[in-house]
């Protein structure tokens, strides 16, 4: 997909196969609209007025008008004037996007981003614009006995309309926002690809090769004897019910332009990579189980993120560490009151064999102390709890640092994949009391996102650091059943935040 900005004075005179105008909800068009409505003697506002409401996300294809050169004039809904945001922006792009892909035309040429929007930049919207492109393209082939080449998207190209003084900001932001849509591209086909074939070493072997792509990006896997010779007991306690073998994936992304600031403290983030989550001995009821194929989307929206740092070859040292393993009953699982002895030397009691990704993430945030880390923030599908609380609509945030919980909040506004966040307090530390170990893996059924967070907290004293509990937004259910690509945008906007 290529993305590039124009500036032209007369839309009737833009040679395209479909030109998107957007339409507010009392009818109105933009100056550009209403310029080309002047070319085509009337015609698009006639027909406004008698077909298109301009509800935000409509959109109606015209098709030769005279007097215009576009083959089609696909009209876009931007809703009510004064209620338009950023968020109904991006759903304008991603309708555009979505109504190019049904008329199987290869290229656009889009105004939308051009149109004043409160409360966002002209670079920002650009952005959105690129990654609502990409989301709209987005097709899971990788499994079909026969992959229907007809049914794919031919959109190769996209143009953006700009006055030309604001051409270069456009344009950085197209290519934030074309970074992102590859990382959530790669994100969301980890999370669609079934158990079988995205095994720890099957997202091993995806780290390398965004080694091989991008010369910024270093990767070192750890097998299971050298996860032993860490320490890492707690991981590899829930490794060791699977025939699988489990591994820990480091990934390290230099920016080229970091230069001197080469030695800076890195930026870390550590993912949940469950590639298949039955539950184990504390085993899953079966109607939805196939779900828990998502259980590496944490380890995935890490690769995402890499592939949008390689890139953009961000000025910025980030390092990602992966936890990869499946969590199956077997003769040699974890059974429900084992006693594991963690990386930090704390001891767990395993009351619930299914709350398994804080006793793989522990390990590996104790590893991240080793790096004097910047930050770090673990990303896990971790708790059916904060798919209660929170829905589909905001990842769950927790913190101990309130000035990191407030750049993810606003990283999260800029990129329209936002967050929430619930709290870490000492009075839910109680619940995690063990008779038996330094702490329990459960802590009851109340709070569960939040005991879950709190018991992480214990592993992660010595550095600044963010939880995001993205159970209910990684993936959705229902008849678009599928990985979502967040939190990519999340994560890649808090990186770009950091280099500014
Ligand atoms: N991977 C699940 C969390 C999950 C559940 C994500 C449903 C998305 C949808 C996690 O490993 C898990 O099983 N958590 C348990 C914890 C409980 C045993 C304390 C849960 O949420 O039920
Ligand atoms: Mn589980
Ligand atoms: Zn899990």
């Amino acid at each position: 997909m290529e993305f590039s900005t124009q500036t032209t004075l007369s839309p009737h005179q833009i040679k395209t196969a479909a030109l998107g105008l957007g339409v507010y909800a009392d009818g109105t068009l933009s100056t550009a609209g209403q310029a080309l409505d002047r070319a085509a003697g009337g015609l698009v506002s006639a027909t406004i007025k008698t077909d298109f409401d301009g509800a935000a996300g409509a959109t109606l294809v015209l098709r030769h008008l005279p007097g215009i050169k576009a083959e089609r004039v696909i009209l876009v809904g931007l809703g009510k004037a004064d209620q338009y945001s950023p968020e109904v922006h991006a759903r304008a792009e991603l309708a555009f996007a979505q109504a190019c892909v049904q008329a199987r035309v290869e290229e656009a040429v889009s105004e939308l981003a051009a149109l004043p929007c409160e409360n966002s930049t002209l670079h920002q919207r650009a952005q959105r614009a690129a990654t609502s492109y990409g989301r709209a393209l987005y097709r899971y082939t990788a499994t079909f006995g026969k992959p229907d080449a007809e049914a794919a998207p031919r959109l190769n190209r996209v143009t953006l309309l700009v006055a030309r003084s604001h051409a270069a900001e456009a344009q950085k932001g197209l290519k934030e926002g074309r970074a992102i849509a590859n990382g959530m591209d790669l994100t969301r086909t980890l999370g669609n690809l079934p158990g079988n074939i995205c095994t720890p070493r099957y997202l091993a072997d995806t780290a390398r090769k965004l080694a091989k792509e991008f010369k910024s990006i270093k990767v070192e896997v750890l097998d299971q004897k050298e996860i032993q010779a860490l320490g890492m007991g707690s991981f590899l306690s829930v490794a060791k019910g699977s025939d699988e073998p489990p591994r820990f994936i480091i990934l390290r992304h230099q920016g080229k332009k970091t230069g001197k600031g080469s030695d800076k403290a890195p930026h870390v983030l550590v993912g949940k990579g469950i590639t298949f989550d039955s539950g184990g001995i504390s085993i899953k009821p079966a109607a939805t189980m196939d779900e828990m194929k998502y259980d590496m989307c944490g380890a995935a929206s890490v690769l995402g993120t890499f592939r949008a740092l390689g890139e953009l070859d961000l000025p910025l040292n980030v390092v990602g560490l992966i936890a990869a393993c499946e969590n199956l009953p077997s003769g040699r699982a974890n059974k429900p009151g084992d006693v594991v002895t963690s990386m930090s030397g704390q001891t767990i009691e395993i009351l619930n064999t299914d709350a398994e990704g804080r006793l793989v993430l522990c390990d590996a945030l104790t590893y991240a102390e080793r790096l004097k880390p910047a930050s770090v923030v673990d990303i896990a599908t971790l708790t059916g709890a904060c798919v209660v609380a929170l829905g589909h609509v905001n990842s769950g945030l927790f913190s101990t640092d309130q000035a990191l919980a407030d750049s993810l909040q606003a990283a999260g506004r800029v990129s329209l994949d936002t967050v929430w966040q619930l709290p870490i307090q000492d009075a839910y530390q109680e619940q995690l009391k063990s008779r038996f170990a330094d702490i329990a893996n459960i802590g009851g059924p109340a709070a569960g996102s939040v005991t879950a967070a709190c018991f992480l907290s214990r592993f992660t004293k010595a550095y600044r650091w963010a939880h995001l509990d993205i159970a209910g937004t990684a993936w959705q259910s229902g008849k678009d059943k599928g990985a979502t690509g967040r939190p990519v945008p999340l994560l890649t906007q808090y990186l770009l935040d950091q280099v500014r």
